[in-house]
């Protein structure tokens, strides 16, 4: 399923978005024109792009805030965003997807949900945050596309890449987090989580959820440059720390702030 930090897009320092799904930098989603990847060259040239990814109650959306945490201490401007939603008409469509809505009419057509909320999202979100220099960190990403509707949902993959080429272009992230569980790990985790109760996806059996897990190792073994495999079974702090380890590894990260005053 799809994410459920418990906040659309703000921005990490503390400062939430004036009204849900409307992020800081965003404007109103029928802003979003022009072609669905311009501007993507400007935006690797300044800000950081982090994916997490992983089945459910793998931990993402607790690291996902740790992380973000720890960026903005280190003074980084740090943009905290999911998926499907991320942008006022994403969010939209993330209720169509969630609530079940769309799973009648098949796994291509809840592909293309997925496709037009992600064109949303960038557009409106994610590229004029990296535009501006900002690290935008995502919960899930078109990795889970291609696990969920793909491996999973057994859509082709040509589509897929064809839909991802169309929507994500040149916006792939600098970094992804694919935290790994084992399916019952997780699922028991997601249901123990308070909260709403289990979205479209998490109602999917084990097979399915299994399925998943071996999607998204498979993704990470594919593309290493990109991807890294951290051990969600871990204590929290345990995974916070390897995830760490990973961000200072690969990306550079501004020096730490001194603190102004002494103990
Ligand atoms: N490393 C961990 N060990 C045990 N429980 C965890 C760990 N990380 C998260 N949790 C708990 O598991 C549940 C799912 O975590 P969450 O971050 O919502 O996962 P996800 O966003 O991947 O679905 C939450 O109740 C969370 O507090
Ligand atoms: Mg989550």
């Amino acid at each position: 399923m799809p994410p459920r930090p418990s906040s659309p897009p703000r921005r990490a320092a503390g400062k939430p978005a004036p009204e849900a799904g409307v992020p800081a930098a965003g404007k109103a989603t029928g802003k979003a024109t022009g072609p669905v990847f311009g501007g993507a060259a400007a935006a690797r040239a300044h800000g950081r792009f982090i994916t997490f990814e992983g089945g459910e109650g793998a931990g993402k959306s607790t690291q996902l805030r740790r992380l973000a945490e720890k960026l903005a201490e280190r003074g980084v401007d740090v943009v905290t965003t999911r998926e499907p939603g991320g942008s006022p008409g994403a969010e939209i469509i993330r209720h169509v997807l969630l609530s079940g809505a769309a799973k009648p009419f098949g796994s291509f057509a809840e592909a293309a949900l997925f496709a037009a909320a992600r064109a949303d999202h960038l557009a409106v979100t994610i590229r004029p945050a990296l535009e501006r220099g900002a690290w935008v960190i995502c919960d899930r990403f078109a990795d889970s596309t291609r696990a969920y509707q793909g491996a999973a949902g057994n859509l082709d993959p040509a589509l897929l890449d064809a839909l991802e080429a169309a929507t994500v272009g040149d916006t792939r992230p600098d970094l992804t987090l694919l935290l790994d569980i084992p399916a019952e790990e997780g699922l028991a985790r997601a249901a123990a989580r308070s909260g709403t109760g289990a979205d479209r996806f998490e109602r999917e059996g084990l097979t399915f959820h299994r399925q998943l897990r071996d999607a998204f190792l498979a993704i990470a073994a594919r593309e290493p440059a990109r991807c890294v495999v951290i051990d969600g079974r871990d204590e929290p702090d345990v995974v916070t720390k390897a995830i760490w380890q990973a961000v200072s590894k690969r990306l550079p990260l501004p020096r730490a702030r001194r603190r102004s005053s002494r103990a």
